[in-house]
């Protein structure tokens, strides 16, 4: 399955997933990387395993379809199939869902539909939750809305935001991993 990943970050959920592709657990090929935040720390991984990267400034368009027609030109010439977001953190307009639909997916660092949107584990931490988790949803227009396609649970250690944080990163990898490796074996 050719795919794209999109990332405005540090990129390890991608690293994660080219990783497990390495390794034969996910029958993928990353075609392409992109991300709408140029010198992200994803690029410097991306070019580490020879990816092509694009990278857009979505200000230098003149509006959201005028970007994601760029986005849609480039997964067409490279024939992506899905797109994977993995910490992309902008909306998904309508011209790139309808061109992928129920092919767009997005991973989230809490049990949904709880804490949605920015900083997830933080909200979750603020609100005194005991147990928050990550999961993974196809998208849709709206903020981290779209149906549920797997999740998993992540004991919150009070007062330990690094720690907490860091198991739910390290879950994030296991359960994007596995649940491509399903929807890819299909
Ligand atoms: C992850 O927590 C992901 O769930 C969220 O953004 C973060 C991206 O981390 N949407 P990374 O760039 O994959 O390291």
């Amino acid at each position: 399955t050719k795919i794209a990943v999109f990332a405005s970050g540090s990129g390890s959920n991608f690293q994660a997933i080219q990783e497990a592709i390495a390794h034969g657990e996910v029958n993928a090929n990353i075609e392409l990387v992109i991300t709408d935040n140029p010198g992200a720390f994803v690029v410097t991984r991306a070019n580490n395993f020879g990816i092509p990267v694009l990278e857009l400034a979505p200000k230098t368009y003149e509006n959201k379809a005028a970007y994601e027609a760029k986005i849609i030109e480039y997964l067409k010439e490279k024939d992506v199939e899905w797109v994977v977001l993995a910490g992309y953190m902008r909306l998904v307009g309508e011209n790139l869902l309808a061109a992928y639909e129920n092919r767009i997916i997005n991973i989230h660092p809490s049990l949904l539909p709880s804490f949605p949107g920015k900083d997830a584990i933080g909200q979750a931490m603020a609100h005194g939750v005991k147990v928050t988790g990550v999961t993974v949803h196809y998208v849709d227009a709206g903020m981290d809305t779209g149906t549920i396609i797997a999740q998993g649970a992540v004991d919150v250690i009070e007062g330990d935001r690094e720690g907490t944080e860091a198991r739910v990163h390290t879950l994030e990898h296991a359960l994007y991993t596995s649940t491509l490796k399903q929807l890819f074996e299909q």
